[in-house]
């Protein structure tokens, strides 16, 4: 088998059944565990013809399951022909080939299941070289020691083995592949940090949806944008942020950005793989956390996707909870508030649109919160602050003071406010105006009044 071909059997590929195997061990979720693999494994369109299950108190070194329950799987593979084995665990690659040698048969571990979902949905040119990056890493460390190791045992029942130049061959293709992909991605991410800065100068907020697989994120951000996403009862429908400008009712325009199923227990080395499908949540202004009320798994589902949100760094953005499917969990579109009086969790329907008035107005409130609206004063130096602060179109009044120092209203996202500040190395307290009728007033309404600029 070449490097292309072994490329190829890390996925599921043509492979339309399936044999799975999941065994309980004693820090698992059980059930919940069983039932997310299931979803997993339909999600790539595969069909599961049989199920091995057991317990271990802790994987087997060599098979990760015991002798007894490997000859069991063996047993499932030969009666239904499946041409693949699908394990709900993570296998050391000397344990897939050990396995694959007992079983007769091809076997995915819980990350080639995953990265074949991803490779499958992956659209944008970023998302598949991501997957792609992730592939072959995944299969690097599968041909360095995976193969050796296959090749010794082979060598041993007297079959010719790949040979130490092939391997070498496939090395070095395998190292030459990465690099290229690596240097496409590195330019890929420079062209869309360029779309970034564009956006930031605009200072349009940015709202990220995010969510556990199956929540329906695509379908809200379909009502929200009214535009065409692939939707489907399926895992992962959407593997990159899809970025759409919406107009929200009370607030204006913003961008909006839909992004993949979140998952339990991400294998770790795909967490780089999947946060660079989250940039957008990581710079959002808002995160709009969308959970399946419907679920018995709710709890679980919003705990897991809280700890990818801290793994990738997007903990500190705040959160407007969305608890979906009101109609199939049989409530009524509803804004729960926090003790300050703001919305907290919002109850709707994507599917029939209830409660979609409530979501236009809590996303409104929210974000109105995380904008400064109020006069500033200036002194007379900072004029490129001034300038700058008119290039991002946020000035929405102006005045001198006696003394030349420049007043302004600004309307603008307070992260790029205090930012822009500290550009300038001035401090809240320096351009805070001394007179207190006019400092913090953002009522449209505001009547200019010189004798407030005695500063
Ligand atoms: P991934 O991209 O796989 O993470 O899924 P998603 O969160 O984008 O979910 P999607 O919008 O694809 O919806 C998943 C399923 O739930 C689809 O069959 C939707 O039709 C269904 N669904 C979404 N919203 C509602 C709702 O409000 N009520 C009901 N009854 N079903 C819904």
């Amino acid at each position: 088998m070449d490097f292309f071909d072994r490329l190829e059997s890390t996925r599921t590929g043509s492979a339309e059944q399936a044999v799975l195997v999941h065994i309980d061990l004693p820090d698992g979720a059980g059930e919940d565990e069983r039932e997310e693999f299931h979803h997993l494994v339909t999600s790539t369109g595969v069909t599961p013809v049989a199920e091995i299950t057991g317990q271990r108190k802790r994987p087997d070194p060599a098979l990760f399951i015991g002798r007894g329950k490997a000859d069991e799987v063996a047993e499932a593979v030969r009666d239904t022909g499946a041409p693949v084995v699908l394990f709900n665990h993570e296998l050391s690659p000397a344990q897939e080939r050990s396995l694959e040698q007992v079983l007769r048969s091809r076997v995915l571990d819980r990350t080639g299941l995953i990265l074949d979902i991803f490779a499958q949905r992956a659209r944008t040119r970023e998302g598949r070289l991501q997957v792609e990056l992730a592939q072959l890493q995944h299969l690097a460390t599968r041909l360095v020691r995976g193969w050796t190791h296959l090749e010794r045992q082979r060598g041993g029942i007297g079959l010719r083995g790949p040979g130490e130049t092939q391997l070498e061959t496939d090395r070095r293709l395998i190292k030459g592949r990465i690099d290229k992909v690596q240097g496409r991605l590195n330019k890929v991410k420079k062209q869309r940090a360029q779309g970034r800065r564009a956006r930031q100068r605009s200072e349009t907020p940015l709202i990220s949806l995010v969510g556990y697989t199956n929540a329906g994120k695509s379908t809200l951000f379909n009502r929200l944008t009214k535009a065409e996403v692939h939707v489907a009862d399926q895992l992962f429908a959407t593997l990159d942020p899809t970025l759409r400008r919406v107009r929200v009712p009370g607030l204006g325009p913003a961008i909006l950005a839909d992004t993949v199923g979140f998952i339990r227990q991400l294998p770790h080395q795909l967490v780089d793989a999947f946060s660079a499908t989250l940039e957008e949540t990581r710079d959002a202004n808002l995160l709009v956390h969308i959970t399946d009320a419907s679920s018995p798994e709710r709890a679980d589902n919003i705990a897991a996707v809280e700890a990818v949100l801290e793994e990738i760094g997007a903990n500190e953005v705040p959160v407007l909870h969305v608890f979906n499917k009101t109609d199939r969990a049989g409530r009524e579109p509803r804004i729960d508030r926090d003790d300050q009086g703001l919305p907290a969790c919002v109850w709707i329907s994507a599917l029939d649109g209830g409660g979609m008035d409530l979501l236009h107005q809590a996303l409104a409130e929210r974000m109105a919160h995380s904008w400064v609206n109020r006069w500033i004063q200036l002194p007379p130096e900072a004029g490129r602050l001034r300038s700058r602060l008119h290039d991002a179109g946020e000035v929405l009044d102006e005045d001198y003071g006696a003394d030349g120092s420049m007043l302004l209203r600004v309307r603008i996202n307070a992260a790029h406010f205090y930012n822009l500040l500290r550009g300038e190395g001035l401090s809240e307290d320096e351009i805070t105006l001394a007179s207190a009728p006019v400092a913090g007033d953002t009522t449209p309404s505001y009547n200019r009044n010189r004798s407030h600029n005695a500063g």
